[in-house]
């Protein structure tokens, strides 16, 4: 049988993002050896470097050669010397737009021998999903500035959601709920005692998908509230699902609980088409080239694309191998409190998937 192979679009990108990423693909490489697999990476320079030196944020051909991969590895997107905004709209969002990545999934798991801030929770207590929709709402991106810089100034900012768009996104949540099998419990996250349009569509949609699923429970909760049910019960969330905004804010909430930016990783999905994965803490510029910073985040991103591809056993082996060297070897997770070094981070994943 021809060993099956995976074409994965590397984006290293700014800051830190290729030393994670360069550890990401020694992870892989050592997976694909052990479950006879093979990965074919394309590396594709995007990013501040790209953009400060030639003038490159994301051209069409690079679009069209990234959606015939069958998934896309990013380090991070981000630099200190390009105008915030610039590399984040034009990079890191055309690339959800152009791929029509929907769906922005953000695990929030507590591993065992990991430090989380809330007193008395465990692994037992955060487990959970954020269903993020990805290519709508404030981030549409649609606007106007009247009388800029006078004292009369106004400034709109329009968030855009559509029927199709937030349907598909319930949907995937609700699939994604019964195919996890845990609690069978789907949380919609909203505001609709202020967005009378937005969220009273998403509370419609929800209510009406949900009755095609009988065996979800599902619940709603206002995004302020839920964010103090993050902290506080933790263990009261399965899968939940949320608008572009709120979910970005909420999976930060969720980052820290499970113990930082050194581990919280995502992907954004097309569930028909390719998906993107990436560790969420940023290019962090002040660790870039210290080989301090640690790679789990983008070793995480790396399982989630494996699983997504559909090598399920592959997946479980660099998942326990992730967990084993969380529990047994890494004392903490904060940068230059590891006790380790980024690349011996990587060593001993590594290890624990040749065993
Ligand atoms: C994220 C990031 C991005 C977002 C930024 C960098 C545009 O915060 O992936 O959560 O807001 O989506
Ligand atoms: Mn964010």
């Amino acid at each position: 049988m021809p060993m099956k192979s995976y074409k994965i679009g590397v984006i290293p990108g700014d800051g830190t993002g290729p030393e994670v990423v360069a550890e990401g693909l020694k992870v892989l490489r050592a997976l694909a050896g052990r479950c006879g697999l093979a990965f074919e990476f394309k590396e594709i320079p995007l990013g501040g470097e790209a953009y400060l030196k030639k003038g490159i944020l994301l051209p069409q051909d690079v679009i069209e050669a990234l959606r015939e991969m069958d998934a896309i590895y990013l380090g991070a997107i981000g630099h200190p010397d390009v105008k915030p905004g610039i590399l984040e709209r034009e990079v890191l969002l055309k690339l959800r737009f152009e791929l029509d990545l929907y769906i922005n999934l953000r695990p929030v798991s507590l591993y065992p021998g990991v430090q989380t801030p809330l007193r008395g929770k465990g692994p037992e207590h955060i487990d959970f999903l954020v269903v993020r929709e990805n290519t709508e709402g404030l981030y549409a991106g649609g606007g106007a500035f009247f009388k800029k810089g006078t004292a009369d100034e106004i400034a709109i900012q329009e968030s855009v959601s559509t029927r199709k768009g937030v349907e598909r996104c319930i949907r995937y949540a609700f699939e994604l709920c019964r195919r996890r099998n845990k609690r069978k419990h789907l949380t919609l996250c909203g505001k609709t005692n202020v967005l009378v349009y937005e969220s009273d569509l998403w509370y419609r949609v929800f209510q009406e998908v949900g009755s095609e699923y009988p065996d979800i429970e599902t619940g709603y909760q206002h995004v302020d509230a839920l964010c103090m049910w993050m902290i506080k019960n933790p263990e009261s969330f399965d899968v939940i699902v949320t608008n572009n905004m709120f979910g970005d804010i909420i999976t930060d909430v969720g980052a820290i609980i499970q113990g930082g930016l050194g581990i919280a990783a995502g992907g954004n999905i097309n569930p028909e088409g390719t998906a993107m994965f990436e560790p969420i803490g940023g290019s962090a510029p002040k660790y870039t080239g210290l080989n301090k910073i640690n790679p789990m985040a983008a070793i995480v991103a790396a399982q989630m694309m494996v699983d997504h591809v559909g090598e399920k056993e592959a997946s479980a082996i660099l998942l326990e191998a992730i967990k084993a060297v969380l529990k047994n070897d890494l004392k903490g997770l904060d940068a230059g409190k590891m006790g380790f070094t980024t690349k011996e981070v990587g060593d001993l994943v590594v290890k624990h998937i040749k065993e």
